[in-house]
């Protein structure tokens, strides 16, 4: 199983099979609404992005992005006319200036180097709408910064 099918395995199972509502709960925090553009930085698996689109609907584009071609690949099996996925980092995204209503984030900014994180978020303040909305959910500041131990793990597992 890809590395993206275990982490997707995984979140079912720490959530006691509950995952869905947890982030129909986060993705209700963002007031999505109808016909609206979401953006969801660091997708994964898509988890948050869908829970997004059932809040914007058909007439409403959900945007999940991620570095990482395995979690888009496995993604985009849910894709949708209103559910889309595509390979970039939070620090560089590629939409417009104030060209979307939501930005949403989950588990992903520790994920972004220490130093990258304001980019992101600058990021995130660029394309959004006037009166757009920013959610982050990451765990407590005062966890250690995983980023540079996670690259070193996924070298590890890559044999580099
Ligand atoms: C723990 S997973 C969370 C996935 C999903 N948001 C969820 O809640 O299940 C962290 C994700 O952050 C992504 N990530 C790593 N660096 C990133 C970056 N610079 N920008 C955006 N996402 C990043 C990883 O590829 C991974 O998919």
């Amino acid at each position: 199983m890809s590395h993206a099918g275990s982490y997707d395995r995984l979140t079912r199972l720490v959530t006691l099979g509950r995952r869905d509502r947890i982030y129909a709960g986060l993705a209700a925090l963002t007031d999505a609404a109808p016909g609206e553009h979401a953006v969801d930085l660091g997708c994964g698996t898509g988890a948050l992005t869908r829970a997004l689109a059932t809040r914007v609907g058909p007439r409403g584009l959900v945007t999940g992005i991620d570095p990482s071609e395995d979690m888009v690949a496995y993604a985009s099996r849910t894709a949708t006319p209103t559910i889309r996925y595509a390979v970039h980092p939070a620090e560089a995204l590629p939409f417009r200036d104030e060209s979307v209503h939501v930005v949403a984030t989950a588990l992903a900014m520790h994920h972004v180097d220490a130093d990258q994180r304001p980019v992101a978020v600058a990021e995130a303040h660029r394309v959004l709408v006037p009166g757009g909305r920013l959610l982050v959910v990451d765990p407590p500041a005062a966890q250690p910064d995983c980023s540079a131990p996670d690259r070193r793990a996924h070298r590890a597992r890559d044999g580099e």
